[in-house]
């Protein structure tokens, strides 16, 4: 694995109390959803080998939060396989709660039934550590939802759409792959804008950024801001061609 001390993650790993039940998932269920990189080499893992079955596609989640987002996609769309990663261990059990179909609430799932597939990997970490590791052109869809805004001027390089997670996710969408960013903060959205001009390897291919995307599913954080008045930017980005 990449040394830890390269990368320094600002966020929150833990939140209140995890519920002994949520607990169990953490130490039964996640080692089963949890890929591992021990003796992988760099640049050769391939997304599709982390399930059981051949999926036809692969779909990225950074901070994924709560996980109803990837746990909703997941089982709407059973052929794809889902890459999802948070280091936030709360976030990470609730996610296990969606996919057992414990979560408390309304939950799409009915638990590992006929209709659930096991389609979703859980990365309870940050996600750069293993960029590295992935095939060029791994996935063909990545989401952002509501990443952290950092909005002091001086954390700017802490917002995930910095040019250095750019140029990752470059490499590791295929061509004609889909970078989805949401956020309701004006000042991230123009500063990501900023960042990806600047650097002028994606492009931005939706025209009205106050409309969701086709099939789209808000996150909880998207709830509670349209709750509170907030509104949400929505950003899409392709990859430029020969950069
Ligand atoms: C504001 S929350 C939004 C959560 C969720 N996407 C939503 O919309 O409800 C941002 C999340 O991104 C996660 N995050 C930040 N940096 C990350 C990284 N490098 N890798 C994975 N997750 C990260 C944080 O832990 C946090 O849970």
């Amino acid at each position: 694995m990449l040394d830890k001390k390269e990368l320094r993650f600002f966020g929150r790993r833990k939140g209140k109390t995890i519920k002994t039940s949520k607990q169990q998932l953490i130490d039964e269920l996640l080692p089963k959803l949890k890929p591992s990189f021990e003796s992988k080499e760099v640049g050769k893992v391939i997304c599709s080998d982390f399930f059981a079955f051949h999926p036809k596609e692969c779909w990225l989640e950074i901070g994924f939060g709560g996980g109803e987002h990837v746990a909703d996609l997941a089982l709407k769309y059973k052929e794809v396989g889902f890459f999802a990663a948070e280091p936030f261990i709360n976030g990470v059990a609730s996610l296990l709660a969606h996919l057992n179909g414990s979560h408390e609430g309304k939950t799409t799932y009915t638990g590992l039934d006929e209709n659930r597939v096991d389609n979703v990997r859980i990365w309870d970490d940050d996600v750069r550590e293993v960029f590295p590791y992935f095939k060029d052109g791994s996935f063909q869809k990545v989401f952002l939802l509501y990443p952290d805004p950092w909005p002091k001027a001086r954390h700017a390089e802490r917002r995930f759409t910095n040019q250095i997670n750019q140029r990752n996710l470059y490499r590791l969408m295929s061509e004609e792959a889909l970078f989805y960013v949401a956020t309701d903060v004006k000042e991230y959205a123009e500063w990501t804008l900023e960042q990806v001009q600047a650097l002028d390897i994606f492009e931005q291919v939706n025209k009205d950024t106050s409309v969701p995307p086709e099939d789209w599913v808000p996150t909880r954080y998207e709830k509670k801001g349209i709750l509170a008045g907030r509104k949400p930017i929505y950003l899409v980005f392709q990859k430029k061609k020969h950069k």
